[in-house]
């Protein structure tokens, strides 16, 4: 069976565009339950300015009381350096940084060029200095709402330039749902075939409704590392329209169905998931937590039973 690993942002991507601060306590306790599901990875928060996201403004605390589960890494999302001394000190086991093939998304997410990003994360690169792995995402990688198509090769030459610094992974974020499954064929070739040697990790969101079939297209292109969020919550702040990251435990039990190896404790994480809407107080869009699995079989109605019975 193939294996797949799953790396839950919900903490981050999801909870940064909820509108009503979510307790610590409750942070700490959902990725607390999220390490007993089988993750090999969790996004527990960002190390950003608390006037950008107030949201993550905890992400000290958050790190510092979180019971960390062996076999799992709590990863963080890192902008700078600034970040990246704050995340040294909370022990975090891989640093996430995060710039844009877009340029106009870019300025609208991070409020420099691309040029800039790129030299500010490489002075993280370079002060972190191989104590703690480098994963680097790079968003819109499927298109840009403000400036629409995002070339292929662009992609591809962001994602060398780090390469070359001797990154542990990528992640192909398509920050607003505009891919289709035709191009993430083509690209996750292009990926697997350009750095055989990087964990390459696709990141989806559902925006237009494309999120889980671009993850089956994505698995056969041979791509084994998924983001997704709890319950489908989440959405860039910058990227007008963003809406939902792909839904973990949809995904997961979609990739179950399918015969592949996702290692989760998925009868878990539904239990999880069924608690989300009470975290964040309102209804999510995941759809296995409400429907059950496709094994969760239902009793016959009486009158089926009945029927049948008689008939037969
Ligand atoms: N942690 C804490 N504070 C930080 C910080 C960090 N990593 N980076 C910057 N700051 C603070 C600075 O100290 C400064 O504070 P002050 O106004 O009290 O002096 C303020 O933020 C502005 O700093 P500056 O260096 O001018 O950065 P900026 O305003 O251009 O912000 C980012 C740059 C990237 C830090 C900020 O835009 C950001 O965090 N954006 C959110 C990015 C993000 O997470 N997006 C979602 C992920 S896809
Ligand atoms: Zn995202």
């Amino acid at each position: 069976m193939t294996r797949i690993y799953f790396n839950e942002v919900v903490t981050r991507d999801g909870f940064q565009i909820e509108p009503n601060f979510i307790p610590t306590d409750e942070k700490v306790a959902l990725v607390n339950e999220l390490s007993q599901c089988g993750y090999a990875k969790i996004e527990v928060t960002s190390f950003t300015s608390a006037k950008a996201i107030p949201m993550l403004r905890d992400a000290e605390e958050v790190m510092g009381r979180i019971h960390r589960q062996s076999g799992v890494e709590y990863t963080v999302l890192v902008p700078n350096v600034r970040g990246a001394e704050r995340a040294l000190e909370s022990r975090a086991d891989e640093f996430n940084l995060v710039m844009s093939t877009s340029e106009t998304h870019n300025w609208s997410n991070l409020r420099m060029p691309r040029e800039k990003s790129f030299a500010g994360l490489s002075d993280v690169i370079a002060l972190t200095a191989g104590r703690v792995p480098i994963n680097v995402s790079l968003s819109a990688c499927f298109g840009c709402p403000m400036e629409g198509d995002v070339p292929p090769d662009e992609v591809l030459r962001w994602a060398h330039r780090f390469a070359e610094q001797g990154v542990r992974g990528l992640t192909i974020c398509d920050t607003t749902g505009m891919a289709h499954p035709g191009q993430v064929s083509q690209l996750c070739n292009a990926l697997r075939q350009h750095f055989p040697g990087l964990q390459l990790t696709l990141h989806f969101h559902n925006t237009r409704g494309m999120g889980l079939a671009n993850v089956v297209a994505a698995a056969h292109a041979g791509i084994d590392r998924f983001d997704g969020s709890l319950g489908g919550l989440g959405g860039c702040p910058y990227a007008p329209g963003a809406s939902g990251n792909i839904c973990s435990e949809d995904a997961i039990h979609m990739l179950d169905a399918m015969g592949f190896d996702t290692g989760m404790d998925l009868p878990r994480l539904l239990q999880v998931a069924r608690r989300l809407p009470d975290v964040v107080g309102h209804s999510v869009p995941g759809q296995v937590a409400k429907a059950g699995r496709t094994c969760d079989l239902h009793p016959v109605p009486e009158e089926a039973l009945k029927l049948k019975q008689e008939n037969t």
